[in-house]
């Protein structure tokens, strides 16, 4: 039996909830198509730096390096954020992707037809959205040097960090933005500020000339200031979007949106040899040990681990199929409920999609 070596980094917050209910989604198709995985569990982020002093220890690093990919929470919380800023949990996240070349960060956004009522913005613009978010994960300001403070004897200080790109970094992006693009609807809106920014000036080359070789592709550069209000006037005039490091996260939250809660959106983050595959919701410390919290997005960020790193297609469409079964029947958690609707729990979530796989 082929066994997949899959390590488990549930983080903080509610980021153990749900990734135990994407282990269990895993084991039920593992049963199913008689396939087993191997889950090892490691430290990441603020439970890290609580067992052991750094947000990454070198063991999780090692364990992800040996394993077939890897299934994220999420990191960070109150409590370690009084941290200076490069000993805070979310380090653990952003060296993690740096160490295993995660550039290209895959982020969907859609609306399911039964969720469009759990998006505060109107049905008529919502409606039919289906967006892929391609964000350039391991350059930008998140690793540019200089980075720094600095604190002068009057008390004043100057802060900087530094919005770096090579040509290779933007192409590289890039190529995986086409391909993504040329299997979905053929259409690449490429993000930047090329109006003020030289890196957008070099993006917006480096993109164009990559354009070349995907003549199928129809390209289209918008500015980030207009792209982010298009999103919510008429997200529909989207297919793939191909966006630098900090542009990428902050109108990936824009699109979660158009999704109905960030509750339910899914990441793959790829590019190295192992993939990392991560709800983008966060640890949502408010709600973190409840019970409540939507296990959707881990849930379909296993089915895109099953998809695009153990390339088992059927079984991460009928991931996809199970979830869009149980919200068919109704099922809510309490972040895409209607007004004084009956919800679930993010145990009880997991056992209506295990359920739904099986049956
Ligand atoms: C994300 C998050 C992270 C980021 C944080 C937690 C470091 O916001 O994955 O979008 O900024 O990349
Ligand atoms: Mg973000």
């Amino acid at each position: 039996m082929t066994t997949y070596r899959i390590a488990v980094l549930a983080g903080d917050g509610i980021g153990p909830e749900v990734t135990g209910e994407a282990v269990r989604v895993l084991e039920a198709v593992g049963k199913r198509s008689g396939v087993g995985f191997a889950f090892t569990p490691a430290l990441i982020g603020g439970a890290a730096i609580d067992a052991t002093g750094g947000p990454l220890p070198k063991e999780t690093l090692e364990l992800c390096r040996a394993s077939q990919a890897i299934l994220f929470g999420a990191v960070g919380g109150p409590k370690w954020d009084h941290l200076p800023q490069e000993q805070k949990a979310e380090r653990g996240l952003l060296a993690i992707r740096k160490d295993l070349d995660l550039f290209a960060n895959l982020r969907p956004a859609v609306c399911f037809p039964m969720l469009v009522d759990a998006s505060p913005l109107k049905r008529s613009v919502v409606e039919g959205t289906d967006i892929m978010v391609i964000r350039e994960l391991t350059g930008g300001l998140y690793y540019g040097e200089p980075r720094g403070i600095e604190q002068f004897a009057d008390g004043s200080a100057r802060a900087v960090n530094t919005m770096v790109y090579t040509s290779g970094e933007i192409e590289r992006v890039a190529r995986v933005a086409f391909e993504v693009a040329r299997k979905r609807r053929r259409k690449l809106t490429s993000v930047d500020k090329a109006n003020v920014l030289v890196v957008s000036t070099l993006w917006r080359e480096v993109v164009t000339r990559v354009g070349r070789d995907y003549p199928d592709v129809t390209l289209e550069h918008i500015l980030v200031d207009n792209c982010s209000m298009a999103l919510v006037q008429r997200p529909t005039q989207f297919d793939t979007i191909v966006a630098e490091n900090t542009f990428g996260d902050i109108l990936s939250d824009e699109a979660a949106i158009l999704a109905g809660s960030m509750g339910m959106l899914a990441s793959a983050s790829m590019g190295g040899k192992v993939g990392l595959y991560e709800p983008v919701h966060g640890t949502a410390p408010d709600i973190a040990g409840q019970g409540v919290a939507n296990p959707i997005a881990a849930v379909l960020s296993a089915a895109m681990l099953l998809r695009y790193s153990l390339d088992r297609v059927d079984d991460a469409d009928r991931v996809e199929r199970a979830v869009r079964r149980v919200l068919e029947n109704g099922h809510r958690t309490r972040d895409i409920a209607e007004p004084g609707g009956k919800t679930v729990g993010t145990r009880e979530m997991g056992d209506l999609i295990v359920g739904a796989l099986e049956g």
